[in-house]
């Protein structure tokens, strides 16, 4: 089975990246990194790239980028993927500072692209934007929810976080609650991609700035059940949910197959669970809005 350690970049095509850019450094806080064969590279204050924008006639989720345990080679993950009826294609020099991923699609389409190891990230000069920690998660519309976790789970090595009655299923691939959600819709793609905050405090500033910047938040703010996040989610200028959240559940020890615990948990311990969507949604705030699942 593939081991994933991160999710390092989510890569984007849009008819206007110039627009998308302009969004993601001025208001995100991200900082570009290099235009290389066309695809523009966005970095997180940390340094590590984590959005990545090129030109397509619509506004989409192309495909999502994993690190991947650096003790099993690409070569041999291509083998694994090819006995399990997953043809890959391993490219060389796909991206500035990564020399080599292995690419392939996942049940729904997306495309993945798997890599060893990822440079020491450089320094980037601060912005007085929303500066996120780095790319939480994203979410994703199913018509087979149960092949898409199938896939996640058996190829990629993700576990089950929650799920929300037999409808949305939150996935893991490390300490942090989800990496990969999805929804289950006749409807296929993104839903929404997440940037985690540092505290409670910075959610408040990076509302003032969105704000400021011209961004009214469509939800939030409230603090979701499953996962317990305190989010915010607001849409970017084409139109894509893009959530802020913080005080994540995370689960540091996975022997022990319970969340490190939170004081505002309401099971104890607290364990993966199939949720009624009444609790899951929140235990905070309002409701999600109208079309928010749209
Ligand atoms: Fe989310």
């Amino acid at each position: 089975m593939i081991r994933i350690n991160r999710l390092a970049f989510a890569a984007f095509a849009s008819p206007d990246t110039e627009q998308l850019a302009d969004y993601y450094a001025q208001v995100i806080g991200l900082s570009e990194t290099s235009r290389a064969r066309g695809t523009i590279h966005l970095a997180s204050p940390l340094g590590e790239t984590c959005v990545l924008l090129s030109h397509g006639d619509a506004t989409a989720c192309q495909a999502l980028a994993f690190e991947t345990s650096a003790e099993t080679p690409l070569c041999d993950l291509a083998k694994w993927l090819d006995g399990h009826g997953i043809a890959s294609e391993l490219r060389s020099d796909p991206h500035p500072d990564i020399a080599a991923v292995l690419a392939f699609r996942d049940y729904n389409g997306t495309g993945i692209e798997l890599f060893n190891a990822a440079p020491p990230p450089a320094l980037v000069p601060p912005t007085p934007a929303i500066s996120p920690l780095k790319l939480g998660h994203a979410a994703f519309y199913v018509n087979e929810i149960h092949e898409a976790v199938n896939f996640y789970r058996n190829i990629l090595g993700f576990r089950i976080a929650d799920w929300m009655e037999d409808f949305f299923v939150f996935l893991r691939c490390g300490p942090d609650h989800h990496t990969c959600n999805f929804i289950a819709a006749p409807r296929q793609g993104m839903h929404h991609m997440a940037f985690e905050l540092r505290d409670w405090a910075h959610l408040q500033t990076a509302c003032d700035w969105l704000s400021r910047s011209g961004y009214k938040l469509t939800w939030g703010p409230g603090r979701h059940g499953i996962g317990h996040n305190i989010f915010t989610y607001h849409r970017n200028p084409q139109g894509q949910i893009v959530e802020l959240f913080t005080e994540l559940d995370t689960m540091s020890n996975e022997e022990l197959g319970y969340y490190d615990p939170r004081p505002w948990h309401r099971d104890r311990p607290q364990r993966p669970k199939v949720w009624s969507a009444k609790d899951a949604v929140n235990l905070w705030g309002d409701g999600p809005p109208p079309g928010h699942r749209d």
